[in-house]
């Protein structure tokens, strides 16, 4: 194109009828992110000098979900067609720029077809494909020759034109001083009483201007949202394109139509991933970690060859190195795990640190605790952290043994290489290297049970 800056329109505006939601569609997850994010982060990729969105039903929710993102915002109050929401926008476009006009609920966009149209179009370039059912789509009309004469919407298209397979995609590449002439020009005279913008396709035809088209063949990249069922069409599309990503880079995974991505997930060689597994957020797998079948992952760093067991939950936590999580285990926010430490089933870790080579592998629950290395921590401990208003810590120093069924009633320490018998409530720190016991002598009696009234 001539001009070197790109603006991009986010058509935005529509309700969504078929979502069946108070929720505007745009605002509807795709991988754990609104549609528009998607669209918007592709915006960002073709390097958008400005990023334009053109937003109505929902009003403000829809701006106030993207504070985080540099967007002008234009609002169409009521949504009386594409060619009213670009009207709406042209204020905005810069004079000498090209403007890509996106939609917001197609959210797997393909940049490379961006680029090819943007590079192919001077004064208006289309993103069409081909339909096998093309019915509901406005449809290209092309002379005998294949030059682009016009866009039809289906509602007003003739039998036969209602026989071309090949339609727009809503997409479009077009020089600003062109569209804003051309937007000034449309009217609603239509079976839709609408302002089509697809009507500026046959004007630029009418001033001898060359349309230029792209055509796709990746259907779901040009799909948009309408119901429940595109979406989780979609969805499956986009978390299928990824497993292969991963199996691509040496990922093993047990099944690549198994696993969901929400956000970022990034492997080391050699990484196994089991069935069913959820991860949110930034995720990092190094080099050897296996995760076992229906872990929920989000926002953590799991180290080399650490092995996380099925059914752990890990949440804004890291895993040091050739540590042993779960079978069931639970990993909160601020939990910091160094190297070889085992956690095992029913265990709830939460803003603690663990040092190296230390265990608690059945029933407890640590929070708020510094935990050294080489310390067993029995089944049934719990850190009593929280005292009903403010949260204390407990401190456990190296080699420690805790008995099971301990309670350490915070803030309490445990001193290095001390052992706490079975039962004990501490209350009071325990000294370094000696055994700790706070339960009651053990007593026997010769007692008579009780015998039931008659
Ligand atoms: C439009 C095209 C059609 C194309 C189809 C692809 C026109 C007239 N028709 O159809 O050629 O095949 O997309 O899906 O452009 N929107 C607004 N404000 C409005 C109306 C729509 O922001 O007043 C937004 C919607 O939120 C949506 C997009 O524009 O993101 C397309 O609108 P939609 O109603 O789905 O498409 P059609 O007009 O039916
Ligand atoms: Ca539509």
């Amino acid at each position: 194109m001539a001009a070197n800056k790109l603006n991009i329109v986010i058509l935005a505006a529509g309700k969504g009828t078929r979502m069946y939601s108070n929720t505007p569609k745009v605002l509807h997850k795709l991988a754990g992110q609104p549609l528009l994010q998607h669209v918007i982060n592709a915006a960002k990729q073709l390097k958008a000098d400005k990023i334009i969105v053109v937003y109505g039903f929902g009003g403000d929710a829809v701006p106030q979900a993207f504070t985080h993102e540099q967007i002008t915002w234009v609002e169409q109050k009521e949504q009386l067609g594409t060619g009213h929401a670009m009207l709406q926008a042209a204020p905005y476009l810069d004079g000498d720029a090209n403007t890509l006009i996106l939609l917001g609920d197609v959210p797997l966009i393909s940049i490379e077809n961006c680029q090819q149209l943007i590079s192919k179009t001077q004064a208006l370039g289309l993103l069409t494909v081909n339909k096998a059912n093309p019915t509901g789509y406005g449809r290209i009309v092309r002379d005998a020759s294949g030059v682009v004469q016009a866009i039809v919407e289906h509602k007003d298209a003739s039998e036969a034109q209602r026989q071309i397979n090949e339609v727009n995609t809503g997409m479009m590449a077009v020089n600003n001083g062109h569209l804003k002439q051309w937007l000034s020009q449309l009217n609603n005279q239509n079976a839709q009483g609408e302002y089509y913008l697809t009507d500026i396709v046959a004007m630029a035809v009418k001033q001898g201007l060359t349309v230029a088209s792209e055509i796709t063949n990746d259907e779901a990249s040009v799909e948009g949202v309408n119901s429940k069922p595109d979406l989780a069409a979609l969805e499956r599309v986009y978390q299928r394109r990824n497993a292969d990503k991963l199996l691509l880079a040496g990922v093993t995974l047990a099944d690549p139509a198994r696993i969901d991505v929400r956000g970022e997930l990034i492997c080391g060689q050699d990484v196994k991933i089991d069935v069913g597994c959820i991860f949110e957020g930034k995720v990092t797998l190094a080099d050897g970690v296996s995760i076992g079948p229906y872990c929920v992952i989000r926002d953590a760093q799991i180290d080399q060859g650490a092995v996380i067991q099925a059914y752990t939950h890990i949440d804004q936590a890291k895993v040091g190195a050739k540590s042993i999580i779960g079978p069931y285990a639970r990993l909160r926010p601020g939990t910091d795990l160094s190297e070889e430490v085992h956690i095992g089933n029913f265990v709830e870790v939460k803003n603690s640190q663990i040092a190296s080579q230390s265990k608690a592998n059945h029933l407890a629950y640590i929070g708020d605790a510094t935990i050294g290395k080489k310390v067993n921590v029995g089944a049934g401990t719990i850190t009593c952290n929280y005292d009903g208003v403010n949260k204390h810590r407990t401190v456990i120093e190296d080699e420690a043994f805790i008995g099971s069924d301990t309670q350490l009633v915070a803030p309490v320490t445990v001193g290095k290489g001390a052992t706490l018998g079975a039962g004990t409530t501490l209350t009071k720190d325990a000294p370094p290297n000696q055994l700790t016991v706070t339960r009651a002598k053990q007593i026997s009696l010769n007692w008579q049970r009780p015998v039931k009234k008659k």
